[in-house]
């Protein structure tokens, strides 16, 4: 009932959004993929095992202005540091546009096709990692759907995913219950969304919310 609450309530602040949506001219879409080096101790035996893939978009955003790092991408650098994970960014082959509401546009007319955007690179090293943080932005209440592509994309067997968000607000909005549906074998573990805005502008306020979600899953001390 919550979650059908917040998916409501998510729907009619992105109305809100849509109608309020920031006018900042568009601004090309910039490059944050991280190259991922999987580290090796003296035995040959691989070390690092997490890895936080993530989806974010630049440009125009709702609360935030034209911004040059995405909110998710934000949340996905501090968890990476927390942790000590790689990173790999979900890139649509196609960018969306930077500005607010022509992406709302674009986004509504994928989520109602059901598309599977093409995506950019490999995961290079794949089977090496047990864990995988799924960062995303909340569209239209929904996951976006590159993330889709992504799921689908790879074997999910003896993986781990635990999802992360951010959006207009706190909150998870309970489609990442279905992440398994297209990440086939996965083991989902709870999640934690975070208002991008906080993300923008205040990480310092933000790190303990973070981390305290990092200790309950039992990856930092
Ligand atoms: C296409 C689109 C749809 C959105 N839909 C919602 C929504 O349904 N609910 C919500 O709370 N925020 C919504 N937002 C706001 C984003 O979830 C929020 O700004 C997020 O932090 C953006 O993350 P990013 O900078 O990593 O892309 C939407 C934004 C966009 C661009």
């Amino acid at each position: 009932m919550k979650k059908i609450f917040i998916s409501i309530l998510s729907l009619v602040m992105l109305l809100f959004f849509t109608a309020c949506g920031n006018t900042a001219e568009n601004k090309s879409r910039t490059s944050h993929e991280k190259s991922i080096i999987a580290t090796k101790d003296a035995e040959g035996k691989m070390q690092n095992k997490i890895l936080v893939v993530y989806f974010s978009r630049t440009g125009d955003n709702y609360e935030v202005g034209n911004i040059e790092k995405g909110n998710t991408h934000i949340m996905a650098d501090i968890i990476a540091e927390a942790v000590g994970a790689d990173t790999f960014e979900i890139k649509p082959v196609k960018s969306y546009p930077a500005n607010y509401r022509e992406c709302t546009e674009v986004a509504k007319q994928e989520l109602s096709a059901d598309a599977r955007p093409a995506i950019e690179g490999k995961v290079t090293n794949w089977q090496d990692y047990d864990t995988v943080f799924l960062g995303y932005p909340i569209w239209w209440s929904e996951l976006p759907m590159p993330v889709y592509t992504f799921l689908e994309s790879y074997d999910w067997n003896g993986k781990t995913i635990i999802p992360f968000c951010t959006s207009a607000g706190d909150v998870l909005t309970g489609k990442e219950d279905n992440i398994p549906k297209y990440a086939k074998g996965a083991k989902l573990r709870e999640g934690l969304g975070i208002r991008g805005k906080r993300l923008q502008e205040n990480q310092d306020g933000v790190k303990p919310d973070i981390v305290a979600w990092l200790k309950k899953l039992g990856y930092i001390k």
